[in-house]
């Protein structure tokens, strides 16, 4: 029975580590050329192998990443159980990254850099945290352990999923109606939702148009997800005041693309958070666990809800 990592050699030598302690019937394999097909059983990767159909006993999928976007998981065999990412490292991360960019377009950082560069010295007025309202799109693990973390400064929270959810200090709301509820009161708005059918293109004009004057948006979630025109378009009317994008459409960006030399814009390279390898391979190890007594994995993803 052989478990096939199918990335980088770095992280797949902790991974060997690991699942070698906890599951030591377990054989390893890193590179696809050396595996017999026929005996993998487990597959962690970012993206499907094409000739992902030959692995005719393959039982879980993992993501490497929170993610499945990429799998494309209809064209999966469906006996597959497809399991994404979840694991306390991928998470610190996250709170690490959106607590920044909140802070950031809080304090007009994105303003400051730009008065920097024109050696301008020039104070803003500064709301309170208790006046900036911060709502977050996606309320699954990334979402609600970044809530967590934003409680102490005093910003009034909310947030939105598809399901009703229940958050102390945070005013939860879900479907349609409950996007309109969340956008009407929310100053920084944090996309931290899969891609989905659903989601792709929802950050767009009429969206932002519900927002309040001067909202500012982080998006941390998938580049398909944001209408990078209507974007620009809200920048540039002064309807929104800044952007923090962490994932964009294509990736990078082409190097004439307007967003990139936006004064309002801060991009980073998909870096929000990665998976970290010890707490991942752990994480991955109680799966396959849970999988031979009979248990979902935790992270199982629901094929019909697409995440
Ligand atoms: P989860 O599956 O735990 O949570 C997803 C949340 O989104 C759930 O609350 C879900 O609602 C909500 N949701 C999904 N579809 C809709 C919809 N149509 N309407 C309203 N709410 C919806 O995902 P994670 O928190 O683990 O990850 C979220 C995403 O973050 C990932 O899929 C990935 O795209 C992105 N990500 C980005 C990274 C980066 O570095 N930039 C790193 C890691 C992840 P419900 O609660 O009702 O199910
Ligand atoms: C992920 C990512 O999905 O890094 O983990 O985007």
């Amino acid at each position: 029975m052989t478990f096939l990592f199918n990335s980088d050699a770095e992280r797949g030598a902790i991974f060997r580590e690991v699942l070698a302690r906890e599951l030591p019937d377990l054989s390893f394999e890193i590179d696809p050329a050396n595996v017999d097909v026929e005996t993998v059983r487990y597959m962690i990767t970012w993206l499907v192998p094409p000739d992902l159909g030959a692995y005719r006993n393959l039982e879980l999928l993992f993501s490497i990443g929170a993610g499945i976007d990429q799998f494309k998981a209809a064209s999966l065999p469906a006996e597959v159980k497809i399991v994404r990412m979840v694991e306390g490292g991928i998470v610190r991360m996250m709170q690490e990254y959106v607590t920044l960019a909140v802070l950031a377009l809080h304090r007009n950082w994105p303003v400051y850099l730009d008065q920097q560069r024109q050696q301008r010295w020039r104070a803003i007025e500064q709301p309170r945290a208790q006046q900036r309202r911060v709502g977050v799109l996606g309320l699954g693990m990334l979402g609600q352990a970044v809530l967590e973390r934003l409680k102490p400064f005093g910003f009034p929270l909310s947030g939105w999923s598809r399901s009703p959810r229940a958050i102390d200090e945070v005013t939860t709301h879900h479907g349609a109606d409950g996007l309109n509820r969340l956008l009407e009161t929310t100053d920084i708005l944090i996309c931290l939702l899969p891609l989905t059918n659903e989601t792709r293109g929802l950050l767009n004009a009429e969206l932002f148009a519900k927002l309040p004057q001067g909202a500012a948006l982080v998006q941390t979630g998938r580049g398909p997800q944001l209408d990078q025109a209507a974007l620009l378009a809200a920048l540039d009317s002064g309807h929104l005041s800044g952007a923090v994008l962490d994932v964009t459409a294509p990736e990078p960006l082409p190097t004439d693309h307007p967003l990139w030399r936006h004064p309002r814009v801060l991009i980073t390279p998909h870096v929000a958070s990665v998976t970290q390898p010890e707490s991942a391979a752990l994480a991955v190890a109680e799966n396959i666990k849970r999988h031979r007594a009979g248990l979902d994995p935790v992270g199982l993803v629901d094929r019909s809800r697409g995440y």
